[in-house]
């Protein structure tokens, strides 16, 4: 997909720049790069800062290249945010100003014709953002047991249908593989009813993509991790779109500030406005937190 038919709107872009305290000259962390779209506007806020960009995406990497291909100074390493320490030291750098995360999926994964992240598409059954890695969403919903599949769609797409979902799957897939993403939505249209414009699969996929990929497993040690890279008075700005994300966020800030080191900025957190949530529905969900360094 070329950039211009990506219209990716960076979710709460004035928020996330007001919170990162930018300053001319600092070092900054965009763990989650994707698109582009808030490393360009932490780039535009400020002159002459280093832009270190992660993605485990390879496409997202390729894509966010190109973009910002007019700003020195910027790093993009394809890897897990996990890593962001290993990463900063191999850029040359201890320490860092300020670190973004911004979770879940990008436009350029939901818009792309083979990744299998949307409903409305008729891609296999993938939504693998590291494509190294082997486990899919086909396996997933061809494989696990029914028990399983219940679980993981109630708990990671919060769908009160969930076991009568899982019950469907199993009843198709022995007919015969579900391998694309139509086949999917289409059965889970059938279950669950049309709510507002939200598509019926929405919850379903999301729970999906939130297992094939471990988005949990390895946030809170990545918090940790982000947190621990930051210099004095540096920030580290995350943004959720899932209650469960949030909820291990807050607890890693609290343990981080029990220390004594770091400061909760947002005792609540900040969400999308009115206007934002009309202009750009992804933001609904969104919720930004934001620590500081103290010391
Ligand atoms: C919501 S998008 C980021 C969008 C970006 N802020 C922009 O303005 O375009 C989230 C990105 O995080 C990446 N991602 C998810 N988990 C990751 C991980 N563990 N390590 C590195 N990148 C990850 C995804 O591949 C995706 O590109």
């Amino acid at each position: 997909m070329t950039q211009t038919e990506i219209v990716h709107i960076p979710v709460m872009r004035g928020e996330v720049l007001e919170n990162m305290n930018l300053r001319d000259g600092g070092v900054y962390v965009d763990a989650t790069i994707g698109t582009g779209g808030h490393a360009e506007a932490i780039l535009e806020s400020v002159r002459g800062c280093t832009l270190i960009g992660i993605d485990v995406d390879e496409d997202a990497i390729a894509f966010a290249r190109e973009r910002l291909s007019g700003y020195g100074n910027v790093f993009f390493i394809r890897d897990r945010f996990t890593r962001i320490k290993e990463i900063v030291r191999d850029c040359g750098y201890e320490r860092v100003d300020g670190v973004l995360m911004d979770l879940g999926v990008s436009t350029l994964q939901l818009r792309s014709e083979h990744r299998g992240f949307s409903f409305l598409s008729n891609a296999p059954l993938d939504m693998r953002m590291d494509t190294t890695q082997r486990l899919t969403a086909r396996d997933i919903v061809n494989t696990y047991p029914e028990s399983r599949l219940a679980e993981i769609i109630w708990r990671y797409g919060e769908e009160r249908l969930s076991r009568k979902i899982a019950r469907a799957i199993v009843r198709e897939r022995k007919k015969k593989p579900i391998t694309t993403c139509r086949d999917l939505a289409s059965l889970v249209e059938r279950i669950v009813k049309r709510r507002g414009r939200i598509h019926p699969a929405t919850r379903t996929f999301q729970a999906l993509r939130i297992e094939v990929n471990q988005e949990l497993h390895e946030l809170e040690r990545s918090v940790f991790n982000a947190a621990d890279v930051l210099n004095r008075d540096g920030r580290l700005c995350v943004l959720s779109y899932h209650s469960l994300e949030d909820r291990i966020i807050k607890n890693a800030f609290k343990r981080l500030a029990q220390q004594g080191i770091f400061r909760i900025i947002t005792p609540r957190p900040i969400r999308a406005s009115r206007e934002e949530v009309l202009r750009n529905p992804s933001s609904r969900s969104a919720k930004l937190r934001v620590l500081e360094r103290g010391e």
